[in-house]
This record gives C-alpha cells, structure tokens and sequence, in this order.
C-alpha cells in the first residue's frame, strides 16, 4: 500500500448521485468502501462495474443512522486500508409530508441519517486521514435554506448539516482536511419518485431554471470531483450551490 493508492469511503454509493459519484472516482489503484441500506442487486452492479476500471470494492451495507453501524464500517476500514483520502456522505433518507405533521420518529430519521452520520462519519474517519490530511464532502439540497413543500424534515437535516461542515472544516483544518458539501437543485434520482405531485413540481422546476432542464447525477458529481481534487485546496466549510441558476430566481 502506497501513497499512489487513494482510499475513499462513500455512503449511498451505490444508487443515484452517489453512484455517479463512485464512478467518477473509479480507476486502477483506488480502494473504495461503498456503504449502502439494503439494495444488493445495485451495490454488486457497481462493484462490477468499477472492478472493471481496476477499482477494489469492499461493500459495506449498513444503517449509517444507527453509530454502532458505523462504528463497525470504521473497524472494516481500519482492518484493510492504512488511511482513508476521502470521506464522501451522499445518502440521506427522510419523509415526504409537511412539518406540522411530522412525528417524533420521523424528525429522528432525517436528523440521525443525513445530519448526525455526518458528525460521526467525520470523527471516525479523523484517525484515519490525520496524517495525511484528506477531503471531506457531503451532499445538501436547497431545501436547506428555502421552503419546499413536504421537503421539511430533510431540509431541516440538511440546514443542520451545512452547518456541521462550516464547524468541521474549521476544527480539521489543523489535520489538512477540507470539509465542504455541494448542494443540488432537483436531480432526478429513484429518490425523488417519491415526492408526492413529482411530475408537477417537476414542471415547476422546469419552468424556473434557466437551462430548462434537472440535474443529472454527474452534474453534482463533477463538483464534487472539483472538491476532491487539489485545485480546491483553498476552499473549505462552503456550500456550493450546483442547480442550474434555478435558486437565483
Ligand atoms: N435527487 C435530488 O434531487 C437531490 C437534490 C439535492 C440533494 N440530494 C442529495 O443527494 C444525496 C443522494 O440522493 P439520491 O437522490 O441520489 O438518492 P437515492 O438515489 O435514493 O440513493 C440513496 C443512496 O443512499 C443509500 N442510503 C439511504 N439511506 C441509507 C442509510 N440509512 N444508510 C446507508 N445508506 C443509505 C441508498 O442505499 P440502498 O440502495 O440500499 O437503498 C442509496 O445507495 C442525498 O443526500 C440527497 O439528499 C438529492
């Protein structure tokens, strides 16, 4: 193992934008531990996939809302990689419905996988990248800031989640670890189908954004590609926004 090989943990990497993003990482000498819930048939679809480009796979599925999960995913790591070169947080999980009618267990949900993973995700990759340094980056949603209809719990999740990146990034600056996240506008992932009215908010979406057009997996992956990479070595605890213009109006 040398410092040629990169070693990268994604969660939700298997489907949507974290499989673009996986794939975009792929090549020979990249170690990847992709976390996922439950979806084996997608999860050995891409450790094909990017077995093929040279990539070793080690699949971790596992609910990164519940810490004793992730504790184990660290001691998987720790058993087979001498460091870890990035940390990617891509799943996320919540309901659909507004926040006056949200109950206890629905708020834990969103709070615990899309926020509070994050935290324990970051403390237990530090050992592993504070030699070395390493890049941090998770994904948000505009909703994080404005009000989207049924879109309040994981909003909500994610506000607390921008804000966990502003304080990472300060705090491991000291170990040369960048801490950012990229915030998408409406990327039509198997996730989104189940927003209720999909197909009017869709048009709605449409018919504010100034390319005409959703995202795609790969326009997120690609800035997080940008955020992985040295040439966003002066960048850390942002929020970049990649959707389009759609939030400008
Ligand atoms: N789609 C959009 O319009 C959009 C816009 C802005 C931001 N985002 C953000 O982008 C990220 C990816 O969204 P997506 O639309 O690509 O989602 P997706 O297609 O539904 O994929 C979600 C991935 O996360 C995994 N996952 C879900 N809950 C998990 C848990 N508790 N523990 C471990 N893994 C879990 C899933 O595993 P299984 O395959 O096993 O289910 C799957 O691999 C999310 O953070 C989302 O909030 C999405």
């Amino acid at each position: 193992m040398t410092l040629t090989e990169k070693f990268i943990l994604i969660t939700g990497g298997t489907r949507g934008i974290g499989h673009a993003i996986t794939l975009s990482q792929a090549g020979p000498g990249v170690h990847f531990f992709l976390n996922y819930l439950r979806d084996e048939t997608s999860a050995e679809a891409v450790k094909k996939e990017i077995e093929k480009r040279g990539s070793r796979v080690t699949l971790m599925p596992g609910n990164v809302g519940n810490p004793e999960e992730i504790s184990q995913i660290f001691s998987i790591i720790q058993e087979n990689a001498p460091r870890l070169d990035h940390l990617i947080h891509s799943a996320a999980l919540g309901v659909f419905k507004p926040v006056h009618q949200l109950r206890v267990k629905d708020w834990d949900i969103s709070l615990d996988v899309n926020a509070k993973a994050f935290l324990l995700l970051a403390q237990g990759a530090l050992p592993l990248m504070k030699k070395n340094g390493g890049k941090i980056v998770t994904i948000s949603s505009l909703g994080a800031k404005h009000f989207t209809p049924n879109y309040g719990a994981i909003g909500i999740s994610k506000a607390a989640l921008e804000n966990l990146v502003r304080y990472l990034a300060v705090e491991l600056a000291a170990f040369n670890i960048h801490v950012n996240a990229v915030s998408g506008g409406l990327v039509e992932t198997d996730s989104l189908k189940m927003f209720p009215d999909f197909e009017n908010m869709k048009k709605t979406y449409l018919s504010r954004t100034p390319f005409g057009r959703t995202g795609t997996p790969e326009d997120i992956a690609r800035v997080v590609s940008f955020l992985l990479s040295r040439d966003s070595n002066w960048i850390t605890g942002q929020t970049l926004i990649a959707d389009g213009g759609y939030s400008l109006s």
